[in-house]
């Protein structure tokens, strides 16, 4: 039996023995599943062990978390401490990912807000329907007791500086509700935000003054950061899949080494990974008429992560002394 039979079989016992998680129940009986901007929090599948580097970030994100389960205890003290994040860095280095953590860490379904969808509407419409999802997001959070992480990428073209050469009114007065929604007047206590961006330096400081945006760096991992992503995404991979093994022994030391020089990314990492499966299963096909007895037992060997990494050119990558 494959891991994820024997684990399907046990949750399916769970469920016949002591009924279905009334959580579950109640959002299958009310909540459109339909909706594409909305992962529950069972449905969450970043885990904390699957993240390299990234520590600052993630020791913030355990403060929010800290902050949203025990929010009584801090009002009590006359603390009102705010949780909305901007994340900021480059492409590739895991923003969207971490904001799908802090979602599972804190509890909270992952709702995302697509800010440049709104705004390609026409004027007028930008400003109605950015808040009113906004609203939407509220009220399902009400209805379901639970709290929402609202991710809005491309952060700076709503955050980027005001009332500047050609912005739109409709973009400002968004701009001044977010302003409002951050400094409470707005609030909800169901909704935290986490922007994200890769021009920080387009954002305007209103959002940044110290009680609204918590302006967090996700940068490019170093050495040790991208062994520990090689290892996690790994692992990731192995979670996914329906076999209890995907690679024999991998070269985590020399694959952190030559990603480390190339100056990769998570994403890098990601893609060398699928690259990886992708080709031996390629191969594997080429070679056979009839797939069932394949799948029992293959394992990839660990090397093939090295020589794909080692061909791997990355997209728009610049050719620097010293790099192959
Ligand atoms: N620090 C990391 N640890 C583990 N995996 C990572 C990390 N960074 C990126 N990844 C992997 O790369 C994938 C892509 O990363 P992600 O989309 O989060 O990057 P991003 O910073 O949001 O990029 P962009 O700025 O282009 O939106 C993730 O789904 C994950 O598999
Ligand atoms: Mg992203």
């Amino acid at each position: 039996m494959t891991k994820k039979s024997a684990k399907k079989r046990k949750k399916q016992n769970a469920v016949s023995s002591f009924g279905q998680d009334p959580f579950i129940e109640e959002i299958e009986k009310n909540v459109q599943p339909e909706d594409p901007n909305i992962i529950y929090k069972q449905d969450l599948i970043v885990s904390r062990d699957e993240i390299g580097g990234l520590e600052n970030v993630l020791k913030e994100i355990d403060k929010i978390a800290r902050y949203a389960k025990f929010e009584k205890l801090y009002t009590l003290f006359g603390i009102r401490k705010n949780p909305h994040i901007l994340l900021h860095g480059p492409p590739g280095t895991g923003k969207t990912y971490v904001a799908k953590y802090a979602a599972k860490k804190i509890d909270a379904a992952y709702m995302e807000l697509n800010l440049t969808e709104h705004l390609s509407m026409w004027h007028g419409m930008t400003e109605r329907g950015v808040i009113g999802q906004l609203e939407t997001y509220e009220e399902v959070c009400k209805e379901h007791f639970m709290k929402g992480i609202v991710f809005m990428d491309e952060a700076e073209s709503i955050f980027g500086h005001r009332g500047t050469g050609g912005t739109i009114h409709a973009y400002d007065n968004i701009a001044q509700y977010f302003l409002r929604f951050m400094d409470g007047t707005n609030q909800t206590e169901d909704l935290i935000l986490i922007a994200a961006t890769n021009k920080v330096e387009m954002i305007d400081e209103a959002f940044l003054r110290s009680g609204r945006f918590n302006s967090i760096e996700v940068g490019i991992p170093d050495r040790k950061g991208l062994y520990d992503i090689w290892e996690g995404q790994v692992r990731a991979t192995e979670r996914k899949s329906e076999l209890e093994k995907v690679f024999k022994y991998v070269p985590y030391d020399d694959l952190a080494d030559e990603s480390y020089r190339r100056g990769f990314v998570g994403a890098d990492v990601r893609s060398i990974i699928d690259k990886t499966i992708e080709d031996y299963i390629d191969n594997l096909v080429s070679n056979v008429e009839d797939s069932d007895e394949l799948v029992t037992n293959v394992t990839i060997p660990g090397d093939l992560l090295l020589e794909t990494l080692i061909a791997y050119k990355k997209f728009g990558q610049k050719k620097r002394v010293g790099f192959k």
